[in-house]
């Protein structure tokens, strides 16, 4: 049965019992039991921390064990994984059971009353029991966010430019090399921290004095967070612990935290459009944590998960789009420019990848994209296929067909206007007004940075996900514009400046 067709009289009971629904209706249908170990786990953490045992007993992971799981279909919410170790398979899934897995793999492992508990939960260790989604997930540049952004010499000095602090010392500004802790209290609380152990504190607790490891870079959430088991990503970046939820992956909120802008829109952008305006007029209505989810029965217009994420069906139970933790997979044009927008790279990890300027960027300077860095003609066709085969649940295809042609025509006009920008930086750089040696660090360099980052950032998304608003007057085309006449402007007064300073020089 899917959860959808519960009777009409327990549907009743619930309108009348309401309060008493989240805990006792899911437990009474399953009276699925609690290993030992959890249950001494709950015995004192129902004490020290009852908003997380409150979290867990909500969740699928309190009512369902992976013996009952592993029977349903993927589609159903069935595991994907089907060597869930026998002694794990008959209870739900409780503290110990993901807080004491695989412990030689980490290294915040400690002791503590009697169990080899581990605070980080990771990937690896979800995947004792959802190893699909971790290797989607492990492909995707999501789980790369960390490398992408740490381990690209050009990008570090990004960061710099933004985290390094200032100082205004005989006349002159410099910027130094930002800590450690304010890029973990910046750019990583989305791109992930490096989560490392730095030895053991002991603390008083209410129940006596126990031992706790130290770790830095903690706590964090971001996407492509370094675990202490070597493993990289975080889960609840979109489940957040303890109820672990698929609707509230499934609401756009979910990626609002880190996909707001005004460098990457999405959300802004979502939220003028009409999708946007169906969700928060119907929301209240939709069955957000359905499984399956059908389109036309149990939503009416897409979230940021219908089009990127879900498996979803039309009400004729025909499979449209499966799902997939792997986002990119629906995508075949990278519209986040740097500067340009850009094929798809061919792999997650591009922190490596140089352009013929010698700067570690996907695309060169005119906007060619790095040879063999990116997906080729079949392979983008094949990825906007499967982003616009949900389209047609709600659309025809000339209306799809229609959408897709505007935003290709945008993508081709923000780059072109980028262009612009960068053909006077490169000048810059190139006459000597400007440094290359980080070449964000300049106020000339920031404008250029502002109208490729923010404005043509901003025009693109606004195509790709049909929210005007934002990409015209309210943070898009008109700030790009403007951007391009501040850099022709201050590169005029640079080189001004300069011919007058050589002429003092000859002069004397
Ligand atoms: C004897 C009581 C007791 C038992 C049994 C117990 N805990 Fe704890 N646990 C505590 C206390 C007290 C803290 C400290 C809370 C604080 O810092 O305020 C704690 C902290 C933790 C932390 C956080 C550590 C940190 O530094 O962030 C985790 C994770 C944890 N426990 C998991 C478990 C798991 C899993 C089990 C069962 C396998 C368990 N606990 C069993 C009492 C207990
Ligand atoms: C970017 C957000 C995001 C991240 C990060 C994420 N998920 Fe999900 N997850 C979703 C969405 C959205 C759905 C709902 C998909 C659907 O509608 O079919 C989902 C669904 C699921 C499901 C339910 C599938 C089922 O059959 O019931 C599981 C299990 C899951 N995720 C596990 C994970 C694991 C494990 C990780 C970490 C590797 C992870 N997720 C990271 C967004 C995310
Ligand atoms: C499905 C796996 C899973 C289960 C079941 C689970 N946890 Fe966790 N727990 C996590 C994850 C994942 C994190 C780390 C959150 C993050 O990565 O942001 C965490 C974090 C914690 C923390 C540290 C967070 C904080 O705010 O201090 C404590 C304490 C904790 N869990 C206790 C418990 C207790 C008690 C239970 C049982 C009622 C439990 N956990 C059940 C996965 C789980
Ligand atoms: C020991 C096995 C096990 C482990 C470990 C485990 N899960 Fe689950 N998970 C389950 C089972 C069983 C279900 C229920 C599936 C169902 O019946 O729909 C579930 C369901 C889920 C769902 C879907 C919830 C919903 O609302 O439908 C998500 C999301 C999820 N797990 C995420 C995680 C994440 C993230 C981790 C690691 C931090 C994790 N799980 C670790 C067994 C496990
Ligand atoms: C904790 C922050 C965070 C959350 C929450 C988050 N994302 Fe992301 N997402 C990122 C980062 C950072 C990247 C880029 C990583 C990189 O490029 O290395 C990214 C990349 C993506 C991409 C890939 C872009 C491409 O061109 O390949 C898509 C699509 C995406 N996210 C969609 C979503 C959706 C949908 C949600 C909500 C269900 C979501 N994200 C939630 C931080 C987040
Ligand atoms: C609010 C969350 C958030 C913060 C804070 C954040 N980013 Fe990002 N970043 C994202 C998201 C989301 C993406 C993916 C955008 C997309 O693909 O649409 C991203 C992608 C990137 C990329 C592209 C990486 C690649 O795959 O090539 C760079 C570079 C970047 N960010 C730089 C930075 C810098 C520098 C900082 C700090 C000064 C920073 N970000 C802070 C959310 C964030
Ligand atoms: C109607 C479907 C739809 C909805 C709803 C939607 N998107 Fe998109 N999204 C798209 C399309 C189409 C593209 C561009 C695809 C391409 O060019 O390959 C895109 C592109 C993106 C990108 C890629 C940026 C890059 O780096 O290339 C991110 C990130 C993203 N969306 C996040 C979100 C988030 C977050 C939400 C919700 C707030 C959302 N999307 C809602 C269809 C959608
Ligand atoms: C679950 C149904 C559903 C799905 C899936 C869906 N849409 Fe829509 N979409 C709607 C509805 C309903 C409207 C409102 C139509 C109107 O203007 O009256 C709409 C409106 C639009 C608009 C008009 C925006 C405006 O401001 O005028 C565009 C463009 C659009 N959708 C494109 C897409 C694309 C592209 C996809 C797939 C990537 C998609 N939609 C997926 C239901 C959906």
């Amino acid at each position: 049965m899917s959860r959808h067709t519960l009777p009409e009289a327990v549907l009743v009971l619930v309108a009348i019992f309401g309060w008493l629904w989240p805990v006792q209706a899911r437990t009474d249908k399953n009276k699925a039991p609690v290993s030992e170990d959890s249950q001494t786990c709950i015995g004192c953490h129902s004490q020290v921390t009852p908003g997380i045992v409150a979290s867990w007993r909500r969740s699928m992971h309190a009512h369902v064990t992976p013996l009952q799981a592993m029977k349903k279909d993927e589609m159903h919410g069935g595991l994907t994984s089907r060597d869930v170790p026998v002694s794990m398979q008959g209870h739900v899934v409780g503290c110990a059971e993901c807080h004491t897995l695989n412990p030689k793999a980490h290294s915040d492992t400690f002791e503590h009353n009697g169990f080899q508990v581990h605070v980080v939960v990771t990937p690896k260790d979800c995947a004792t029991c959802h190893k699909k989604e971790v290797d989607q997930f492990e492909n995707s540049v999501m789980a790369k966010a960390y490398v992408d952004l740490m381990g690209n010499p050009t990008y570090t000095k990004l960061v710099s430019s933004v985290n390094g602090m200032q100082h205004w010392d005989k006349g002159k500004l410099t910027q130094g090399t930002p800590k450690n802790a304010t890029n973990e209290g910046a750019c990583l609380q989305c791109h992930g921290t490096k989560v490392t152990v730095v030895g053991t504190s002991h603390r008083e607790t209410d129940m006596g004095d126990m031992d706790f490891p130290k770790l830095t870079g903690w706590p964090n959430a971001g996407v492509g967070r370094i675990n202490p088991d070597g493993s990289t990503g975080s889960c609840t970046a979109c489940h957040t612990r303890h109820s672990f939820s698929v609707s509230e992956a499934r609401s756009p909120e979910a990626c609002e935290r880190c996909h707001k802008g005004p460098d990457v829109p999405a959300y802004k952008v979502y939220t003028v459009s009409k999708h946007g305006a169906l969700y928060k007029a119907h929301h209240h209505d939709w069955h957000m944590g359905e499984l399956p989810w059908v389109a036309g029965r149990d939503f009416d217009a897409p979230t940021c998960a219908t089009c990127h994420m879900s498996g979803v069906l039309d009400t004729q139970g025909k499979v449209l789009a499966t799902r997939t933790h792997d986002v990119g997979s629906r995508l075949d044009t990278r519209i986040f420019g740097l500067p340009y927008s850009h094929p798809q790279p061919v792999v997650a990890d591009t922190s490596r990848v140089k352009n013929k300027a010698g700067l570690y960027l996907i695309t060169n300077l005119d906007g060619t994209p790095v040879k063999d860095a990116v997906i080729g003609r079949q392979e983008r066709k094949k990825r906007r296929k499967r982003m616009q085969a949900t389209c047609l649940a709600c659309h025809s295809q000339s209306w799809v067909q229609g959408h897709f042609k505007n935003l290709d025509h945008m993508d081709n006009w923000a780059d072109k206007m980028v262009k612009t920008g960068t053909t006077m930086i490169a000048h810059a750089w190139k006459t000597g007004v400007a440094s290359p040696e980080n070449p964000f660090d300049e106020y000339i360099e920031k404008l250029w940075v502002e109208s490729w980052l923010f404005y043509a950032n901003s025009v693109r998304f606004a195509a790709a996900m049909a929210g005007a608003d934002y990409g015209v007057f309210a943070h898009g085309a008109w700030y790009l514009s403007r951007t391009i006449t501040q850099i022709r402007d201050f590169l005029d007064i640079l080189e001004q400046d300069r011919a007058r300073h050589i002429g003092k020089v000859i002069s004397h």
